[in-house]
């Protein structure tokens, strides 16, 4: 009889997709998946090490699982990604109940390690690879909803922003092959997939082959092979987005007109001091460059509240710049040291808990006004949605999402899911679009 797994997946997309390919081989190695923990015989935790709050979040799920095993004694507990790479074998001397620790780079060796700690050794795997790019192994993709699904395009990260803990747990960049690329955007589609996301850390600096593809070239070809699904990307990166991305973005229907684009800071003195690479007035041309080239395109952001050495006049800057962007949405944060970064080092967390707080609470209050009143320039507007699936307050209701990425709901019949529909908005919350449906033959 096969053994059963069980995993749990925290921090970005990049981990979801690679909770994916674990499960794949881990399927071809004589487990088969189950959603409860209580029936597993190997419980893994993919792990995200960006801010504490994340690892703390583990810790806790740890502390759960070690019941489990009290129950379980043959239970095996295996702690993968970001949060394992960074920590190292430091986590298993600290939670005892961990058998085994492995990083974004080593997942092929999952069977070997396995073997071995069935047979009593404690593993830690943290190589980081230069090369591997999982090309050869299809994701088993039991997190999707059989409608939209991730492709990995590029893996790690060599910016070194002095704030980040990823060039660290993921470790140098690297691009796919378009070949595998473009094969697994083809099984996608051969198994009715609408929808696919093309992931890395930063898309933009795709490069295959010392420049004959990038990212632009690859957008293009993947649009191209299934024009009837539609195309998103992420995470774009202001420094090295360039105009044939955008245009690329423009020039194909099936490509959502959507880009999230992380400032972190709009003051260039702080953008100086995370060594972003760009100035707000850089950023600020980005910004202009995607109105003007894509006029229907939503934006979003990330932020950082209360980075080493921010002063009152930066925060004010910060504001100042999501007043002129207005974003349609951002993810908003408060600095988390992160052991082992530049800042870490060599900069100190100046910034008073009070005024973190403050700060991030002005940014968030800000922001809801503007995803508010981006919700309501969108009244009256008919868009083409993506049916996803029921409503979870009510079964009469539908949502899916436009192709800037927002959320509609809308009453219709549950065989439109999955479909493309048209509907006309016609009220708003700050999160939401509510609308109706204006046909359904497409
Ligand atoms: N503290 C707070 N937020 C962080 N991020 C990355 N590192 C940190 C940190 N040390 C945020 C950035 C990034 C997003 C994924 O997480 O805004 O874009
Ligand atoms: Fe978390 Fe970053 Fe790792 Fe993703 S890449 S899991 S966000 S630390």
């Amino acid at each position: 009889m096969n053994k059963k797994f069980y995993i749990e997946t925290y921090g970005c997309q990049m981990n979801v997709a690679d909770s994916e390919l674990v499960a794949n081989i881990l399927r071809n190695n004589n487990f088969e998946l189950t959603n409860d923990h209580k029936q597993a015989d190997l419980v893994l935790i993919n792990t995200c090490a960006v801010r504490d709050k994340a690892e703390q979040r583990v810790i806790g799920r740890l502390g759960f699982f070690k019941s489990a095993k009290r129950n379980n004694p043959n239970l095996k507990i295996g702690v993968l990604g970001c949060m394992a790479q960074r920590m190292k074998q430091k986590l298993a001397d600290e939670q005892h109940v961990v058998d085994f620790v492995m990083g974004p780079d080593t997942y092929k060796r999952l069977p070997e390690v396995l073997e071995n700690v069935n047979n009593g050794t404690r593993e830690i795997d943290v190589v980081l690879s230069k090369k591997e790019t999982y090309d050869d192994l299809k994701p088993y993709r039991y997190n999707d909803n059989k409608i939209s699904g991730f492709v990995s395009i590029s893996r790690g990260c060599d910016n070194m922003c002095t704030f980040c803990i990823v060039p660290f747990t993921r470790g140098r960049e690297r691009s796919r092959n378009p070949e595998s690329i473009l094969n697994e955007v083809i099984d996608l589609r051969n198994d009715g997939y609408k929808e696919l996301t093309l992931l890395g850390q930063n898309v933009d600096k795709y490069n295959w082959n010392k420049g004959e593809l990038k990212f632009a070239g690859l957008l293009e070809m993947v649009a191209k092979e299934v024009p009837d699904m539609r195309v998103r990307f992420a995470t774009s990166y202001p420094q090295d987005m360039t105009d044939e991305v955008l245009y690329a973005i423009k020039n194909y229907d099936n490509i959502c007109k959507y880009i999230h684009l992380p400032v972190q800071s709009g003051s260039t003195r702080m953008l100086g001091i995370m060594k972003r690479g760009y100035t707000r007035e850089w950023y600020l041309n980005r910004i202009e460059a995607i109105r003007r080239i894509i006029p229907n395109c939503a934006i979003s952001t990330d932020i950082i509240a209360g980075f080493c050495g921010e002063t009152e006049e930066d925060h004010l800057q910060t504001l100042d710049l999501m007043q002129t962007v207005q974003y349609d949405y951002a993810y908003m944060f408060k600095y988390s040291v992160r052991p082992n970064t530049y800042a870490a080092r060599r900069l100190p967390d100046d910034v008073p808990e009070d005024d973190k707080s403050r700060r991030l609470s002005e940014i968030i209050e800000l922001q809801n006004k503007l995803s508010l009143e981006s919700n309501k320039r969108d009244m009256n507007k008919v868009f083409e949605v993506l049916v996803e699936g029921t409503s979870k307050r009510d079964e009469n209701r539908l949502y899916g999402r436009n192709s800037q990425n927002k959320v509609v709901i809308f009453e219709g019949d549950k065989s439109l899911i999955g479909s493309l529909v048209d509907v006309k908005v016609e009220s708003h919350t700050q999160a939401t679009l509510l609308g109706k449906l204006v046909n359904s033959d497409k």
